[in-house]
């Protein structure tokens, strides 16, 4: 019953990061609990067959628990196992990997050594008066000094405007702040989302007096009531519409609305697998299906014979467009398009497909034109394992699946990239 305490062991991870503890057989999912520990749990709801609780008193802790280094760790909804050894952190997430993913074999993770101020992209809600993240579950703003996880760049910036807006009487018209940070050439973008325009010209010329690094300033509109961030508009306040990176020696412009991945050291090291396992060759003729702002097809095409991105964002279809062209890759070209439909015309003479979606997977018609064309190599890139699964099984007749290979994108969260090859058989 509710608020009843029971002693309970944890037998496993779910895949929220909370514990699967049982007493009996009683199931209760309990936060922050590790496997392997017996708590004290105090239930908090209950359901037909499982219960929620959380931890009263600690019997016998894991060796692996850590105290938090985070003030708001848990109030706020970014962070999921800052009470994990870093180390335990990617053995649980592997477990949780290879339960989903069942029955496919999933690889050791491939670790960020780093694992702090990792995010190079931070997008802030702003509502009367407060600027911090959401709380779990909630439209609530917790707000933070230091956020251990976004870059130390933009913590500074924050801390900074969250003063500077104090005093800024059409502060309330501002919905979100966002930041971008390049790595390599060390640029900012600072974005300001608001319900209409705003005169920011006293804060900006404050911030880039301080934040030398500030490269470009774009106050986007967006009045709509929906929760997509960004809206049409866009008005370039200060320097450059782009954000310049480097990776891989190949220079590349980011927009406020191209997606870049945001964890650059990862990105590195997810690239080479893609390219590792797509066995690329000379005479390859590739088709990179999600491509963003090009990066996959032009690391692909030093040296694949032809690559094509596709790619639904026009501002990242820009990017990826004026990216080869900067590096003098002339081997690649870039379609606007929704790749889970109508793709058959690009799949018909591929020899390799790269397909790196968004969080709901591919498409079931995008699934069947890779079948029915019958691709020799698919590499799937992942950002949920679950899609990931669903459409593992629907490729399985057809392909063998590879081993995944999972990349720690994002330390301390329950999130994982995973690299798949699929060979036809
Ligand atoms: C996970 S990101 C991968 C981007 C790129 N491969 C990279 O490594 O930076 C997914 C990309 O798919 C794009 N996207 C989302 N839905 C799409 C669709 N239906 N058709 C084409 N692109 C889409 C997004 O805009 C985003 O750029």
């Amino acid at each position: 019953m509710k608020n009843d305490i029971v002693r309970c062991e944890c037998v496993d991870m779910a895949i929220d990061g909370s514990g699967i503890a049982k007493c009996g057989d009683l199931v209760v999912f309990v936060k922050e609990m590790i496997k392997g520990e017996i708590a004290d749990v105090r239930i908090t709801k209950e359901k037909k067959s499982y219960s929620y609780g959380i931890i009263e008193k600690l019997i016998f802790p894991s060796p692996e628990r850590v105290a938090s280094d985070c003030p708001i760790a848990y109030k706020c909804g970014g962070c999921d196992f800052r009470h994990i050894s870093y180390d335990c952190q990617l053995q649980l997430k592997k477990e949780i990997l290879a339960n989903i993913l069942k029955p496919f074999k999933v690889m050791d993770i491939v670790p960020d050594e780093v694992h702090y101020y990792y995010r190079n992209k931070v997008q802030i809600p702003y509502r009367e008066g407060k600027m911090g993240f959401y709380r779990k579950y909630s439209n609530d703003i917790v707000e933070f000094d230091d956020c251990l996880i976004e870059s130390e760049t933009a913590n500074r910036i924050i801390e900074d405007l969250k003063e500077l807006l104090k005093g800024f009487t059409q502060a309330k018209k501002i919905r979100h702040i966002l930041i971008k940070q390049s790595h390599d050439l060390k640029e900012v973008m600072l974005g300001f989302i608001a319900c209409e325009k705003i005169d920011l010209t006293d804060i900006v010329d404050t911030l880039i007096e301080k934040h030398p690094s500030i490269s470009s300033v774009i106050l986007n509109i967006n009045n709509k009531e929906t929760n997509v961030i960004l809206g049409d508009e866009e008005i370039l306040l200060y320097g450059k519409p782009y954000i310049m990176d480097e990776f891989h020696g190949i220079k590349v412009r980011i927009s406020l609305k191209s997606f870049y991945q945001v964890n650059y050291r990862q990105m590195l090291k997810l690239y080479e697998l893609i390219r590792e396992l797509s066995e690329c060759g000379e005479g390859s003729r590739v088709l990179d299906l999600y491509c963003g702002i090009g990066t996959i097809s032009l690391f692909m095409a030093e040296t694949a014979k032809q690559v094509t991105g596709v790619e639904i964002v026009k501002e990242a279809v820009a990017n990826a467009k004026e990216n080869a062209k900067m590096n003098r890759i002339d081997n690649v070209d870039f379609i606007l398009a929704d790749a889970s439909k109508g793709m058959d015309t690009y799949l018909k003479d591929k020899d390799i497909v790269i397909v790196d979606p968004p969080r709901k997977g591919l498409s079931a018609e995008l699934i069947d034109s890779l079948i029915s064309h019958e691709i020799g190599r698919i590499v799937y890139v992942s950002c949920n394992p679950q899609t990931l699964a669903r459409d593992l099984k629907l490729f399985e007749n057809a392909y063998h699946i590879g081993k995944i290979h999972p990349v720690d994108m994002f330390p301390y969260t329950i999130h994982c990239e995973c690299v798949v090859r699929l060979d036809k058989k």
